[in-house]
């Protein structure tokens, strides 16, 4: 059990650590579970004023320096997805327990040394996966492992976007994010529908991905942020793929940064033989004899799930608790997707594990 004041630290304080980790690590320090004792960043501004914004904290441009001097209960990974492993590797060297946004890594090879590194520190490791947290994901888990549904065999997930390619941080560049919509929005929807669905094991996954809208000038939407130089853009902007999964299960999924459809389209569907769940409508679908029944909750909200993510994984160190996002959870994420890419690349269907 942890006495005192956690000490927190942050690794990276761009756009996500800015509006999504520190306002709630604030928030717990104003509570007086926390100190916040450290913000890195390579950017001197954003280091500096996210510092700022903290009771006691110091700012940091290299993040081995931060973790020599001096001692963290919890490091915060919110880097671009490149520094996710080696961040979170010095930070479980160091003796903290750590959080870090998603994807866990750029490949199995990374999410593995991750885990090996956790393991022997003996420390937490848990992937944000803030959709799992929303009040709508925890209601659908819930009538799910009530059993309503009986047996699952099968989903479709899909987060289409008509024209919403991020232009802020580093997303568009594979050295740097190894991917682009599957990596950025693919992750979460595949997590929580697998999630949902009970976390069956992946066994193999055909898949493509495609690139026809990111290095196109005439497309860019200044909602999503400032334009890159077009060149550079070098991730797919559109993947799909069924993923096989023990005893039979399938999932769909689709994700795109930009097609030519009517409107941004975020979905999931999970089907079982007793009764069925989704999410846009958010309900549960039945029948009863020969009656067909809907219970719907669209009322519930998506917006709070960086926050309890955050809470949760403060009380999961304070109370030596298990952490909901299990590492090993994230690593078969990550095998889908290199099983992905692997598929698209060769145009056949590739076995995992
Ligand atoms: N959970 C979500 O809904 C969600 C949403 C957006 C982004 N993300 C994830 O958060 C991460 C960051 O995304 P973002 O939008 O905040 O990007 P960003 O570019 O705004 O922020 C990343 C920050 O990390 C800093 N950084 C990079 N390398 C560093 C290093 N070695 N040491 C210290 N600082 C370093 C950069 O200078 C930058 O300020 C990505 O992995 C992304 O996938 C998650």
């Amino acid at each position: 059990m942890a006495k005192g004041k956690l000490r927190v630290g942050l690794i990276g304080s761009g756009d996500i650590a800015r509006t999504q980790h520190l306002p709630y690590w604030r928030e717990l320090e104003a509570e007086g579970r926390v100190q916040i004792v450290a913000v890195c960043d390579l950017i001197k501004e954003r280091r500096e004023t996210q510092a700022s914004l903290c009771a006691n904290a110091k700012p940091y441009a290299d993040y081995a320096k931060m973790l020599s001097d001096q001692d963290f209960d919890i490091i915060d990974v919110c880097t671009q997805n490149r520094f996710h492993a080696p961040a979170s590797i010095a930070g479980l060297k160091a003796g903290a327990h750590v959080l870090c946004e998603k994807p866990m890594a750029m490949s199995v090879k990374e999410c593995q040394a991750m885990i090996k590194e956790a393991k022997s520190a003996k420390k937490k490791l848990m992937v944000a996966q803030h959709m799992r947290f929303e009040e709508r994901a925890q209601k659908l888990k819930e009538v799910i492992e009530s059993g309503k549904c009986g047996e699952i065999y099968t989903a479709e997930t899909k987060w289409l976007r008509r024209r919403g390619i991020p232009g802020w941080g580093k997303f568009h560049i594979k050295k740097e994010s190894q991917g682009g919509p599957l990596i950025d929005i693919g992750v979460h929807m595949m997590d929580l529908c697998i999630w949902l669905m009970g976390c069956p094991k992946p066994t193999a996954v055909s898949g493509k991905v495609y690139c026809k809208f990111g290095d196109r000038k005439d497309l860019f939407n200044a909602d999503w942020g400032t334009p890159y130089p077009p060149a550079e853009f070098d991730v797919e902007d559109y993947a799909t793929a069924l993923v096989r999964f023990e005893k039979g299960i399938t999932m769909q999924m689709q994700v795109s940064w930009a097609a030519n459809i009517n409107a941004e389209i975020e979905d999931m569907r999970i089907l079982g033989d007793k009764g069925g769940v989704g999410i846009n409508p958010l309900g549960f679908f039945s029948s009863d004899q020969s009656t067909l029944t809907s219970a719907t909750w669209d009322w519930m909200s998506k917006e709070d799930g960086h926050r309890r993510e955050i809470h949760h994984f403060l009380e999961c160190v304070e109370k030596d608790k298990p952490v909901m996002v299990q590492p090993e959870q994230s690593l078969r994420i990550q095998q889908i997707i290199d099983g992905i890419y692997e598929s698209s690349k060769k145009n056949k269907e590739i076995v995992i594990g």
